[in-house]
């Protein structure tokens, strides 16, 4: 399947887990890549892997409006926006500090919104499309999450917004909403002291089995690809019944 033969395809968070998992998916159904993360390292490891020789990688905090805007400058073509990028941590609600709940709004729902932003004109000409990873947190279903789920309802909503505004101009936006992959940020996570174990089965899939982000990736490509284009607007939950 080439979905994604000559199209550009920009991916954000492409250094690890669901972001990475979705590159190398793009890449062998033949999108021509921009990958994008902070973190330089992991990012030149991804960029390795990619067979296409065309592809690029950009070293980038999605939440720094004038690197974004500068970034979206030297841009000619893109056909899919995918925003992966995303950080988390775990706290008792009452015990959020600003400085934290600042930093995950700032890269997880202002940081996604300036790449939608800047991209949309590019999106505009070639009627391309947006998927927005989310999280099943966005919907309700987490306990230690207040700033995360916070942004990822964000996410969800202006996803909508997106969708309608501009789906008359032949442009798709679409969330992905996961739970329970295997990836550097779910595994050992620092959760906080003297936590209330009831509330962990709340966040378990119905056959308990947690997935690797390659179920993930899929889903995107799917959401990206010309398969999907009588869906606009919607939140796909990809979390193993979690939320059913
Ligand atoms: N793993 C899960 O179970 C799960 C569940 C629901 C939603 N998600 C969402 O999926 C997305 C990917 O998560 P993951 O599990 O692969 O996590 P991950 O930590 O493995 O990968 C996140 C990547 O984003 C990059 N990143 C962080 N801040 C950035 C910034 N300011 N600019 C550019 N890049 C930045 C990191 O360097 C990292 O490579 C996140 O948005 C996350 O919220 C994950």
């Amino acid at each position: 399947m080439k979905r994604f033969k000559d199209k550009v395809v920009l991916v954000t968070g492409a250094g690890s887990g669901i972001g990475r998992s979705t590159a190398l998916r793009m890449d062998s159904e033949g999108a021509i890549l921009i990958i994008i993360d902070i973190n330089e390292d992991e990012l030149i490891k991804t960029k390795s892997m990619l067979k296409n020789k065309e592809s690029t990688a950009k070293v980038l905090d999605i939440s720094t409006i004038a690197d974004v805007k500068k970034f979206f400058k030297d841009l000619n073509k893109l056909d899919a926006l995918i925003n992966v990028a995303g950080i988390l941590r775990f706290d008792n609600s009452h015990e959020v500090q600003i400085d934290d709940w600042e930093k995950i709004l700032n890269v997880n729902l202002t940081g996604t919104f300036f790449m939608c932003s800047y991209a949309l004109p590019l999106l505009l000409k070639s009627k391309g499309a947006i998927v927005n990873v989310s999280s099943s947190a966005a919907l309700g279903s987490h306990a230690w999450t207040a700033a995360y789920s916070a942004s990822k309802g964000g996410i969800s909503a202006f996803s909508k917004t997106l969708a309608v505004e501009y789906g008359m101009e032949g442009l798709n936006v679409n969330c992905v909403c996961p739970a329970s992959i295997e990836t550097p940020m779910s595994t050992n996570p620092n959760m906080p002291k003297d936590i209330d174990t009831r509330l962990l089965k709340k966040i378990m899939p119905i056959d308990g089995v947690n997935r690797s982000p390659d179920e993930i990736a899929s889903t995107i490509a799917f959401l990206a690809s010309e398969d999907a284009i009588h869906i606009n607007g919607i939140d796909l939950r990809v979390d193993g019944g979690l939320l059913t």
